[in-house]
């Protein structure tokens, strides 16, 4: 690697080295001088609009900005002299010109930085008389209005829309005193909603719909999380006052995703204290749910898993879980299901083949798989089939970053033309083509398409072959032996290669890792592997069975031909998604659910209990990328409770009716120990976890002689959400489906 060039320079009179191309203003961060600033913003480019940062440097014959010189060998700065006090005073005053000063009223007062500025640098007077200019308040949508008297016009925002998210949904408007920020749609948003703007906005000029004059900043708890939304597994920073959640957002750049969240990380909170969660255990009778009370309901649900289990034996018992669930409540469910009940019917909806990926990459996984801040960094990316900007913003954010910071290249393979395109240097567009025919062709060289197509794979795999470290991302149309084509193509090529299987919700991955799968115990191993299930068994107690279970397709079949006596399912909405929609539960004898809304499957049960959200409780969750990261409890909701109290309140009566052990797991830190203990890949460090920073998951998988892996393909389907959904969880998201982007997004 090439060693970086230092230059020596003196900053207030101490001497210092900084690697050749630095800004001034970040040496001066780096040394824990604070020089101020507005426009200047890490990531984005330099405009040097507010003059905020402007220090002295010697034999210039003026004041310079510090955010746009960078350090040169021999430079002597000073931050601190009274020409740059001066300078700094004069610029605060001149931005309150026009400035309402209306800070008690202000959502921003109390953390805006205007106003810590003007207290720490600023004039105690003000020399200006004239009439301020006024202009009223502007709604831009339901999540993003303007202020334009307390804009000081840095650019900030339009600078986000434009380079980070690519939207260019904001310009500036007239000219000198009068300028203001303009929406695209001259009055209203025609955009993405992410609410970067309003995140970035140093002062109260762009404020949240959601947020807007409910409570001051010191007046909440502050409680850091991972969205529960997609897969890509943001952190977020929620607001509480309460015991509720205010707003979200991710001020501190903290976490894998830094300053980036979209609408629905940032917006899509508010299901919590929706009026249709439910808030008390449910138990049918006759055509009706009831609310009953939590004895009656868990003595009911043992009873009746019980009856069915005695009479239909093991097989006669299914388990389907969610991947929105934490892994602690995900490893106790298929405990339930393996050493409860010795069954492997236990599955989930999988919307990626990460079995597939692990699989085919064997012993080489560890090393293989991608991380975010790898996919940022990665010189090149390869695209196969998804819709990164709609399904996986932050894949999407990390691309678009890689390209403007790194000089990346984005070669996109896809169905239909996406978004992304506009950022890459080619795309092949295949239309009904299978992403395995073309995977196939790239492999193997098998396969024929039209001419055109023919040559744009040519071109395409020769810029691969070029590439000297690529980052295969792709979606869930890529699964089983397409996966394995994938990796046999990327072995032969001449760079270094790292792969990403994109799932749907924040614990796609973390529920095929902790086992929610009928065919591999945790950690992806065969149930035939002695090293694993013969250590499980002995600290559960019981014998595990070696004979693949149903998948969730296959279970909701069995159910609805009478084939399984009970069906248990935790967080998921498998008859809304699987076997014949209007057969509802068919002949299915028993049913029980955890869940927060009354869903399809919901509705169909004999016993509901009500579930906290990924908000309302403590645990971690695994990303796509396999970060392991820690959910954290923020809101408290009346009535319902997590998965992982549910599922122990089932495990011991269970053991009162004689069937299997009860859970003696004190919470889910004492769960994730034995993770930690029994998963392979999941021996993190718990101090990276405490301290925020993700871990990705090292697993190392070796193939010990089994046949290569393939699912049918239609067991991995992605739900296609878009930036404005969220499966079941988004219904009951009021602000997101208050936007009109959503509106078209569910019509379409
Ligand atoms: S909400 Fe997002 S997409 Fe819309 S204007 Fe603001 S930054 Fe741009
Ligand atoms: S609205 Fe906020 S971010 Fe945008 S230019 Fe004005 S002050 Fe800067
Ligand atoms: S990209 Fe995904 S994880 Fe991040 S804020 Fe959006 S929905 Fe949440
Ligand atoms: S921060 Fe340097 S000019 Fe604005």
């Amino acid at each position: 690697m090439a060693e970086t060039k230092l230059v020596k320079l003196k900053i207030d009179d101490r001497e210092v080295e900084m690697p050749a191309g630095t800004l001034l203003i970040e040496a001066t961060r780096r040394l824990g001088i604070e020089v101020p600033s507005f426009c200047y913003f890490p990531g984005l480019s330099l405009c040097a609009a507010c003059r905020m940062c402007l220090v002295e440097i010697e034999k210039a014959p003026k004041l310079q900005t510090a955010c746009t010189m960078v350090v040169a060998e021999g430079m002597v700065v000073r931050t601190n002299t009274e020409q740059v006090r001066n300078a700094r005073k004069y610029m605060l005053e001149f931005l309150l010109t026009n400035h309402p000063l209306d800070c008690p009223v202000c959502d921003k007062g109390g953390e805006c930085e205007l106003q810590d500025m003007v207290f720490r640098y600023g004039a105690d007077t003000s020399r200006f008389v004239e009439e301020k200019l006024h202009r009223p308040e502007e709604k831009w949508s339901d999540v993003v209005y303007y202020d334009a008297p307390r804009c000081i016009l840095c650019f900030r925002c339009v600078r986000v829309c434009d380079e980070g998210m690519d939207v260019k949904a904001l310009g500036v408007g007239l000219r000198g005193s009068t300028s203001i920020i303009i929406p695209n749609g001259s009055d209203h948003l025609d955009c993405e909603e992410c609410g970067m703007c309003i995140d970035i906005c140093p002062v109260g000029a762009l404020t949240s719909g959601s947020y807007r004059y409910k409570t001051r900043p010191w007046e909440m708890q502050y409680v850091p999380t991972i969205c529960t939304h997609c897969s890509n597994g943001c952190k977020t920073t929620l607001s509480i006052r309460n015991h509720e959640i205010i707003r979200a957002n991710n001020r501190d750049l903290s976490g894998i995703n830094k300053d980036f969240l979209c609408v629905k990380g940032r917006f899509g909170f508010d299901f919590t204290s929706h009026k249709d969660r439910i808030r008390q255990p449910l138990l049918r009778k006759g055509d009706k749910l009831y609310p009953v009370s939590w004895e009656e309901a868990a003595q009911a649900a043992a009873a009746k898993l019980r009856e069915f289990h005695t009479a239909m034996g093991p097989e006669g018992v299914g388990f389907i879980g969610s991947n929105r669930t934490s892994n602690e409540e995900n490893y106790l469910l298929q405990r339930l299901a393996r050493a409860t009940f010795g069954t492997n019917n236990i599955d989930h909806h999988r919307t990626a083949d990460y079995t597939g990926l692990i699989t085919a990459l064997g012993d080489r996984t560890a090393d293989s798989l991608l991380t975010m801040e790898q996919l940022y960094q990665s010189k090149a990316v390869l695209l196969i089939g998804n819709d990164a900007t709609n399904q996986n913003p932050l894949v999407a954010w990390q691309i678009r970053s890689g390209i403007r910071h790194n000089g990346a290249k984005l070669y996109v393979l896809n169905a239909k033309e996406i978004k992304l395109q506009r950022k890459a240097t080619q795309s092949v567009i295949f239309g009904s083509i299978k992403e395995s025919e073309i995977i196939r062709w790239l492999a193997t060289g098998e396969g024929h398409f039209a001419d055109s197509l023919a040559s744009q794979l040519n071109s395409l795999r020769s810029a691969l072959e070029a590439e000297s470290d690529l980052a295969m991302v792709f979606g869930s149309g890529v699964t089983g032996t397409a996966i394995a084509d994938l990796v046999a193509f990327g072995s032969r090529l001449q760079g270094k290669v790292r792969y990403m299987a994109l799932g749907d919700y924040a614990n796609s991955r973390g529920a095929a890792d902790m086992g929610l799968l009928p065919d591999r115990l945790p950690g992806y191993t065969y149930l035939d592997n002695k090293a694993l299930t013969e250590p499980l068994e002995r600290h559960w107690g019981a014998v595990l069975s070696a004979k693949p279970g149903l998948t969730a397709p296959q279970m909701v079949e069995a159910a609805q031909t009478g084939k399984l006596g009970a069906l248990y399912v935790v967080g998921a909405n498998p008859f809304a998604h699987f076997g014949a929609p209007s057969a509802g539960r068919g002949q299915l004898p028993v049913l029980i659910v955890h869940e927060m809304f009354l869903t399809e499957t919901a509705q169909l049960a004999d016993v509901v209990f009500p579930a906290a959200s990924a908000y309302e409780k403590d645990g971690t969750v695994t990303n796509t990328s396999g970060e392991i990261q820690l959910l954290r409890k923020g809101a408290e909701i009346m009535g319902p409770r997590t998965d992982f109290d549910l599922l122990r309140i089932m495990s011991h009566q269970l053991e009162r009716l004689g069937v299997g052990k009860a859970f003696h797991y004190k919470n889910p830190a004492a769960a994730f120990d034995e993770i930690r203990k029994f998963v392979p890949g999941y021996n993190v460090q718990p101090a990276g976890l405490l301290t925020g920073g993700a871990e990705p998951t090292k697993l190392q998988f070796s193939r010990n002689g089994h046949a290569p892996y393939d699912v049918p393909a239609e067991l991995v389907r992605s739900a296609n959400d878009t930036l404005f959904t969220s499966g079941s969880l988004g219904r009951f998201c009021t602000m997101m489906q208050s936007l009109p982007e959503a509106e078209a997004e569910t019509k379409s």
